[in-house]
């Protein structure tokens, strides 16, 4: 059986945040009152929080610093040349703009490649992207290998666009409806997968073919070029800067959200090669975000991302990072508890069908082994499947996710291996009464990203 050892941190803690405990009877009532939805719950009723890797990360004594250096300007603030300067050496682009998240770049970019009747391929579409292509009347079809589909098969590179796929989607819907490629690194929703280099190519070798942009999706990029080193022979010797500068020049756009590889609290980039698109950007960028030189941010957020981009990148501290995903992997292995494997970057996708056989898709075993794992231990992590996904906005019938999956995902920098233990643990705790464990209804939903704002009973 695979076994890991946990890779000790490559730094010390300068100072600590206490979290409040709870009891298991307290939780129970907690939860019902949040109507089971977990991002309704107060964030002090946590007490492990894997809702999110992004923004949640600690930040360094450097950021810190950094954030007293802000230059709070309202135009040609200090912290936004570092950082415009930082991002080019990291990614080779040549316009760069900041915005304040991730979704801020889907706003500004999506509606100048799209409108009714286009389509976007992904190798898969994070939620608040499927929002954006959706909100500029287009839609957006996911094009994963089908080895994702398998948590059990060990495929190294589980988060790559199936490109013969891809091919057969241009043909059938004509290249002049398919406004834009997005290649998302890591996939997220597959599992947090890496994508190789080798299939990045083969994408952009497509799109060029058959003049589409190729947009990069780069909220994981560092984490996806740490996977590129490890498994795909022709990098192990590249640095890891290099990797991404060769990942990034397969895309005409990038969109980051700098809230995961680059651990800050908030920030995002967009970029562009093409001059005259970037000035509609920036135009975009004023009336949505800001003016271009703070784009939504505070000058100390500059600051904090300009420097957070090399310790993002830092090979050290990805192993280490890894390293934790891969240790709650080989333990749950260990344990019998189904996983989306090899573990990704930044999260562990525990297969909540393979959990929960007994629970239809329509009744949310995702969302259900949630509620479990914050009822036993005090863990907050979220449903990636069916109750993520939502209704067809066609038919606004409830659609089935090709998983269903509940998200464990690790903050960068902040739990430490007993954290992760807990985690472990709880999982085997809630495997022994699984079949005992009930399904969802929805009550109450908005019409766009639902699960954030549902209310929901047990069945
Ligand atoms: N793209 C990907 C792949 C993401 O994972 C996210 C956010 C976004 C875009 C949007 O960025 O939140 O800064 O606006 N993912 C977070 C998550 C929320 O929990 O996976 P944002």
């Amino acid at each position: 059986m695979m076994k890991r050892t946990y890779i000790a941190e490559p730094f010390r803690i300068k100072s600590v945040e206490p979290i409040k405990m709870t009891t298991k009877a307290e939780r129970k009532k907690l939860i019902k009152e949040a109507d089971y939805n977990l991002f309704a719950l107060d964030s002090e009723a946590v007490y492990i929080d894997l809702l999110t890797d992004s923004g949640t990360g600690a930040m360094s004594l450097h950021q810190w610093a950094g954030v007293m250096e802000g230059d709070e300007a309202y135009a040609g603030a200090r912290g936004y040349r570092k950082l415009i300067k930082n991002a080019k050496e990291i990614f080779g682009f040549e316009f760069i703009q900041p915005v304040h998240q991730g979704r801020a770049a889907e706003k500004v970019l999506l509606p100048i490649l799209l409108k009714e009747g286009k389509f976007a391929i992904s190798n898969m579409h994070f939620d608040t992207t499927r929002a954006h292509v959706e909100i500029a009347g287009a839609r957006a079809i996911d094009c994963v290998v089908p080895e994702a589909l398998d948590t059990t098969s060990k495929f190294d590179f589980k988060g790559n666009m199936d490109n013969a796929r891809l091919e057969q989607y241009i043909s059938e819907l004509g290249k002049e409806n398919i406004g834009v490629i997005i290649i998302t690194v890591t996939n997220n929703s597959a599992g947090g997968q890496p994508v190789s280099m080798q299939n990045i190519r083969e994408t952009h070798a497509i799109a060029r073919k058959n003049g589409i942009p190729v947009l990069i999706d780069a909220a994981r990029c560092f984490e996806n070029a740490f996977f590129i080193k490890e498994r795909e022979a022709e990098f192990h010797k590249k640095s890891l800067k290099d990797i991404v500068v060769e990942m990034f020049s397969y895309g005409d756009f990038f969109t980051m959200s700098a809230k995961k590889d680059a651990i800050v609290n908030m920030g995002g980039l967009l970029g562009a090669r093409d001059k005259k698109v970037f000035e509609v950007i920036k135009q975009r960028c004023i009336s949505f975000e800001g003016f271009v030189t703070y784009g939504g941010l505070s000058g100390r957020d500059l600051e904090a991302l300009a420097i957070g981009l090399f310790e993002g990148i830092d090979e050290d501290f990805l192993r280490y990072r890894v390293g934790q995903m891969q240790y709650i992997g080989a333990k749950l292995e260990e344990a019998g508890v189904a996983y989306q494997s090899p573990a990704g970057g930044h999260a562990i996708f525990v297969d909540a069908q393979k959990m929960l056989p007994h629970i239809p898709y329509n009744e949310f075993p995702a969302q259900s082994l949630a509620v479990e794992l914050y009822i036993e231990a005090g863990i907050r992590g979220c449903d990636i499947g069916s109750y993520m996904l939502g209704n067809n906005p066609d038919t606004l019938e409830q659609l089935k996710a090709d998983f269903e999956f509940t998200r464990l995902a690790v903050p960068r920098r902040v739990y430490t291996q007993a954290h992760l233990d807990v985690i472990v643990d709880a999982l085997i705790e809630i495997k022994k009464r699984a079949s005992k464990i009930k399904g969802y209804k929805i009550i109450e939903e908005p019409p766009i990203l639902r699960h954030f704002s549902a209310k929901l009973a047990p069945l």
